[in-house]
């Protein structure tokens, strides 16, 4: 079994996973020992700091032990990706990619002999929405009944929230001015809006009145932010979001828990006072992806 979205997961599945990784997350000592001689190969293409670090610390917590991979010093950027994936399958017990093209990640779910896990790519990111949930039930006692707002792009973080939480019972409203076109999965988001949970709006005050979560992301993915040639769009992207920053006036009278996938655009898509203050939920929604990353590692794995 692979992880490339949510969409192989009955709600049932991804509920237990959300449970387990909050047990695992309470009795580390417990699970110690679960993944003892399994080896996990992480491939990045693009940068990570909490992809990185969280699976690699939850496979030594764990037991196993995991080679961190730069692309760009491998040999899967001459070759046939099936090729390269046939040979490392068969030298580890679990892959974890972050590419830049899902199409890519599909091939080496087809090449591979061992689960292969999507650490982010332009349409989805299944394990940053697993550590959402968590502190979603974390902090509000239930999945079933949360409300949250994602404030942002359309993006892959914003596919997966819509799949996770449609699928887990939280009441989800998306105000997404703009809509990556790179992103889109129509068939999920068919599927999502015939649940009645999800809802899309640009009324940004309204969506927010009675929300128990505030989320937003980057409005530049990554590969995109220091690069000459996206300048142009970036700057138009800018100017046209700013009216959706999260920000105090934005709160004020909200009793919502801030949240954000990290890293942080600070005076961009959420003010610096705003990280700070004593609602956001940032710093451990950024932790809980040590528990999402175990929880889905011993799911595969184990
Ligand atoms: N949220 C997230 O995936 O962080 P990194 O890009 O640093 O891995």
């Amino acid at each position: 079994m692979h992880l490339n979205n949510f969409k192989e997961l009955s709600s049932q599945q991804l509920n237990d996973l959300v449970d387990m990784a909050i047990e695992v997350k309470q009795h580390p000592k417990k699970h110690e020992e679960e993944l003892e001689q399994k080896s996990l190969a992480l491939i990045f293409q693009k940068t990570s700091t909490r992809t990185r670090v969280s699976f690699e610390v939850a496979m030594t917590q764990l037991g196993g032990h995991a080679l961190y991979i730069d692309w760009r010093t491998t040999n899967f950027g001459l070759s046939d990706i099936g090729d390269e994936m046939q040979y490392l399958s068969r030298n580890v017990d679990g892959i974890m990619a972050r590419l830049l093209h899902n199409a890519d990640l599909q091939k080496m779910m087809q090449a591979s002999r061992v689960p292969v896990i999507n650490g982010c790519d332009e349409m989805y990111h299944p394990s940053q929405c697993l550590a959402d949930l968590i502190t979603i039930k974390e902090k509000h006692g239930s999945l079933k009944g949360a409300k949250l707002v994602y404030v942002g792009v359309h993006n892959n973080v914003c596919n997966s929230l819509i799949e996770g939480c449609t699928k887990t019972g939280v009441e989800l409203t998306t105000v997404t001015p703009i809509f990556n076109e790179a992103s889109r999965d129509q068939a999920l988001l068919d599927e999502a809006k015939q649940t009645g949970l999800w809802t899309a709006t640009l009324d940004l005050k309204g969506a927010v009145a009675d929300a128990d979560f505030v989320y937003t992301d980057t409005w530049v993915d990554m590969e995109f932010f220091t690069g000459a040639k996206f300048a142009a769009e970036k700057e138009k992207r800018l100017k046209q979001m700013m009216p959706y920053q999260i920000n105090a006036e934005l709160l004020k009278g909200s009793n919502a828990y801030v949240m954000h996938d990290m890293p942080i655009h600070r005076g961009y898509e959420i003010s610096a006072e705003t990280v700070e203050c004593e609602k956001s939920v940032i710093y451990e929604q950024a932790e809980n992806r040590l528990y999402s990353a175990k929880a889905i590692l011993l799911e595969l794995l184990k």
